[in-house]
């Protein structure tokens, strides 16, 4: 049986160094993972009182594709040395749910940037974060991808034959340690 991988991607704009990492590995993963785009561009702003009376569609329907992955992948950049902010709300309203979504399920880090250290503090607040919501993240290998831009090609392919073969065994691992998990 296929893999199922819900994404959830940090940056929202159209040309997104880090959407197109996930469409690379979206492609590469086929035959072996889906991996599903969980948007949550709709979100509002986390407010209590707002999930007291009744959480909106948007998230309700995020944290259901959650419930049904195998597990979960980020590909995000970071901001300001830590996790963007709307994903970082993202993961807030998940982690307000009753059977909360995240609780249990394998999960990886992906991160792009133009800079020269790849988003790699952004992982580890990431980490941090999902000791609290209770997601498992494989430790290595890690995937900081620095100087993106240089990576990419007009139309936004990946054509760096080294993070090819990077991202190659990171799914690799990623599908063994689902298993491992699973098991
Ligand atoms: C508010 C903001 C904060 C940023 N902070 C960082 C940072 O701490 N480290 C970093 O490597 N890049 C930082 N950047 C640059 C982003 O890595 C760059 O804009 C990247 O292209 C964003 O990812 P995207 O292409 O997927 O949208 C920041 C960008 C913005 C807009």
């Amino acid at each position: 049986l296929k893999v199922k991988i819900l994404a959830m991607i940090g940056s929202f704009r159209e040309n997104s160094h880090n959407k197109r990492i996930f469409h690379y590995y979206q492609e590469m993963a086929k035959g072996q993972a889906e991996l599903i785009d969980g948007g949550y561009e709709d979100f509002p702003h986390y407010d209590d009182d707002v999930r007291a009376s009744g959480p909106p569609e948007a998230v309700l329907r995020l944290a259901e594709q959650i419930r049904s992955a195998d597990a979960v992948m980020f590909f995000s950049p970071e901001y300001n040395y830590s996790v963007p902010g709307p994903l970082k709300n993202a993961i807030d309203w998940m982690s307000k749910l009753p059977d909360q979504p995240f609780a249990g399920k394998p999960a990886a880090i992906i991160s792009a940037s133009p800079g020269r250290f790849g988003g790699a503090k952004m992982q580890y607040h990431l980490r941090q974060i999902g000791v609290f919501v209770d997601l498992h993240f494989m430790n290595k290998p890690e995937i900081m991808i620095s100087e993106v831009h240089k990576k990419l090609d007009a139309e936004g392919n990946l054509i760096d034959a080294p993070t090819q073969e990077f991202l190659r065994k990171h799914l690799e691992a990623f599908l063994k340690f689902i298993q491992r998990l699973e098991g």
